[in-house]
């Protein structure tokens, strides 16, 4: 049985990946509109994979005895001044999404709760992959600039990533 501490906290996690995934398709709807349809199917992706990480969260408060309480999803911005500041909204993003694992794992850890803390591992892991996949194309954005043909061709790089369901494999990627 799940610390009501521990439902709580993992509750406001479900709300908070679920506002990732909201924040992710309003960006993919950004790109789309600039007419960067590989910028968008990569926001589409990142989208993708928030909402199966809320639900990751959601099946496990169940399977622990808890209740899932769903909540309203706060509003997301929906303009932005130029790619390089989405990419670095989303580098901040996702530091900010790996405190907030970080400080789950702690609660794990002072609630004695191991088999939060496992199923932590998992999040913990994934964090590094989104921060190191972010921090690769604010790079690249940060070389190419204003380079109308740097853009295009990251356009189409951006546009062959595959959508994998990493919950399911167990396979961070
Ligand atoms: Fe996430
Ligand atoms: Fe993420």
């Amino acid at each position: 049985m799940l610390s009501k501490l521990l439902e709580k906290e993992i509750n406001d996690q479900i709300n908070y990946e679920f506002w990732s995934a909201q924040l992710y398709l309003s960006m993919s709807a950004h790109f789309a509109d600039l007419g960067l349809p590989g910028f968008a199917h990569w926001m589409y992706i990142q989208y993708q994979e928030e909402t199966t990480h809320a639900v990751k969260f959601f099946n496990y408060v169940i399977e622990r005895g808890g209740k899932v309480q769903v909540q309203p999803i706060q509003e997301v911005s929906t303009v932005w001044d130029s790619i390089l500041s989405v990419f670095k909204e989303t580098m901040e993003h996702e530091q900010k999404v790996t405190t907030r694992i970080n400080h789950l794992a702690d609660t794990a850890v002072a609630e004695k709760d191991h088999a939060t803390q496992s199923m932590l591992r998992w999040f913990i892991d994934e964090q590094v992959e989104e921060e190191a996949n972010v921090k690769a194309i604010v790079d690249t954005l940060k070389l190419v600039k204003d380079n109308g043909y740097g853009i295009y061709a990251l356009d189409k790089e951006l546009a062959t990533r595959v959508f994998i369901d990493n919950t399911q494999t167990g396979i961070n990627a």
